[in-house]
């Protein structure tokens, strides 16, 4: 059955759903989005994803398209019309349709372009490969300066996951200077003497809905939290690794290239973690 989606103050069905091919998210990656989990039919931690995307927004000068309580609205519609029970909604914010190609942002400002869609995904808190871990590589960060806003440039991202898939493994971690940086689609996380390492936020990294969270719930479980860059070396000698994102939550890591990591099976401290945030998440979602 098709998906009903939302495109600029329309619900309709997927195949009628249309943009312009002027559109700036299609001529020049102009546009930036959000990935918000739905358990229970209740999205997860939408705040955190509407502040972020308010942030994203800013930094690029680009008007918000509606307010914040329309878009949660508008999420809560397409879970009701969609019957999502566990899955994501995917959100999209351009800078509209000028009419033209042109490099120059247009003056003055044309309506952005919103799209929204959801994904079902089933039962998906109870991931198999949560019980077993995934395997990651590690690939040189060659992605723009400006990580830390939500754009829609994901050709390398995808160009890394094709890297994963050729090397036979699930993900890979960029590396920039020496240094891990995150993961092609989420935060990168090791564990060391009892000790959660991750790096600090600046421009390098996306700044992590569900980094936050999980580094909130770390702290507060009285584990010891610590931000700094940390090296591919350090990641193969680590008695733990684990990356997080809203559609993988706490997931651990149990091979880094050649490396396998500590026993091998996913560890404590990402095994408790993950049990935290869905239990936690769970309760808090609206
Ligand atoms: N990706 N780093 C990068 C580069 C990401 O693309 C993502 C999210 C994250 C984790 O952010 P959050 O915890 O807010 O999901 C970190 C989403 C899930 C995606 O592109 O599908």
């Amino acid at each position: 059955m098709s998906r009903t989606v939302y495109v600029n103050g329309e619900y309709l069905p997927e195949e009628e759903a249309k943009v312009s091919i002027f559109d700036r998210g299609f001529l020049m990656a102009d546009g930036v989005y959000e990935v918000t989990t739905v358990l229970d039919g209740k999205l997860v931690d939408f705040g955190g994803h509407a502040k972020r995307l308010e942030r994203s927004l800013r930094e690029l000068e680009m008007d918000a398209p509606c307010t914040m309580d329309e878009l949660l609205e508008i999420h809560r519609q397409l879970i009701a019309k969609n019957g999502i029970t566990d899955g994501t909604v995917y959100l999209q914010v351009t800078r509209g349709n000028p009419g033209d190609r042109d490099f120059s942002w247009p003056e003055p400002p044309v309506k952005p372009t919103l799209v929204l869609f959801t994904t079902a995904k089933p039962g998906f808190a109870d991931s198999p490969l949560a019980k077993t871990g995934i395997e990651v590589i590690t690939v040189p960060d060659i992605r723009w300066g400006r990580r830390d806003i939500k754009t829609v440039q994901l050709l390398y991202p995808s160009m890394a996951k094709m890297m994963a898939k050729k090397a036979g493994v699930s993900d890979a971690w960029f590396v920039e200077d020496g240094f891990v940086t995150e993961g092609y689609s989420n935060n990168a996380y090791i564990v060391k003497n009892g000790q959660i390492i991750t790096r600090a936020l600046s421009n390098d990294i996306l700044h992590g809905i569900t980094r936050a969270a999980v580094l909130r719930f770390a702290r507060e479980a009285q584990m010891e939290v610590v931000e700094r860059n940390f090296t591919p070396d350090e990641a193969y000698a680590a008695d733990e690794a684990f990356c997080t994102s809203a559609s993988a939550f706490v997931m651990p890591i149990v091979k880094i290239d050649a490396a396998v990591i500590g026993t091998g099976t996913p560890g404590h401290v990402a095994t408790r973690l993950r049990e935290i945030y869905i239990e936690e998440m769970r309760k808090a979602a609206i």
